[in-house]
């Protein structure tokens, strides 16, 4: 393993590659001067996420965790005016650091970070007929990752994109006797991929910035 060659390499595409700013450093900044910890996607998985989006024509996008908002400033920017982005995050301060970020950034418009337990939001999504989403990302606590999923597949429809994030944690992915909870939450979601018939998946290992790591990327059919 060589982390500073792949950091080194994650910034030599960044450079290339990513736009100048667009409110993003300011949003890192933001969350940096609130003490969030730096456990947001990097800013290329960003962007990965925002062509993703903006390829499939995402008009509604369902996040589940927020942090800062660094993922949804990214989501957002690819649904466009009249899009929407439900971000659902549990920290109260998480939510409201992002809140103000995004509203800085120039798209709380479009933007709807709801603060609680994301198994105590989703319900309430459901009811009030908020879904299908077009695209959900999973990037919350992973001991629950395999409960959102499920959720994640009430409010889809065919077509629907689901990514999950931190599926590799260094390669803890592999054990099964793991006793880190994050650990059998990723494992018993990669047996619901690999079970329900409605969904196709992949999964892709990541090394960069933010380490060795991976996104699980799934279609509903
Ligand atoms: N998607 C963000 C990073 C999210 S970090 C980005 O890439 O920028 C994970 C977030 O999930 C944290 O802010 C954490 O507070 C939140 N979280 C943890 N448990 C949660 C729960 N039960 N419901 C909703 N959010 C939760
Ligand atoms: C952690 C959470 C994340 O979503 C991430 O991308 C990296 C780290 C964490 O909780 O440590
Ligand atoms: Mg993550």
């Amino acid at each position: 393993m060589n982390p500073e060659a792949w950091t080194a390499v994650d910034e030599y595409f960044a450079e290339r590659l990513l736009e100048r700013d667009r409110g993003f450093a300011a949003l890192l900044a933001a969350n940096a001067a609130a003490g969030l910890p730096e456990i947001d996607v990097s800013p290329l998985q960003g962007k990965l996420l925002h062509l993703l989006a903006r390829a499939m024509g995402a008009r509604r996008v369902l996040e589940i965790g927020t942090l800062g908002g660094y993922s949804t400033l990214w989501l957002a920017r690819a649904v466009g005016e009249g899009g929407l982005v439900i971000s659902l995050e549990y920290q109260l301060r998480h939510a409201e650091v992002a809140r103000a970020n995004l509203a800085r950034a120039g798209v709380a418009d479009r933007v709807d970070v709801r603060a609680g337990a994301a198994l105590d939001l989703l319900p309430k999504v459901e009811a009030r007929r908020e879904g299908p989403f077009d695209l959900v990302f999973i990037d919350a606590d992973k001991s629950n990752q395999d409960v959102y999923l499920a959720w994640a597949l009430r409010l889809s429809r065919p077509g629907t994109v689901i990514i999950g994030d931190n599926v590799v944690r260094d390669g803890e992915v592999l054990d099964a006797d793991s006793v880190n909870p994050a650990v059998q939450g990723i494992r018993r979601f990669v047996d619901l991929l690999a079970s329900e018939p409605r969904l196709s998946a992949t999964a892709i290992q990541t090394a960069g910035a933010k380490g060795w790591d991976g996104f699980a990327f799934a279609v509903v059919d």
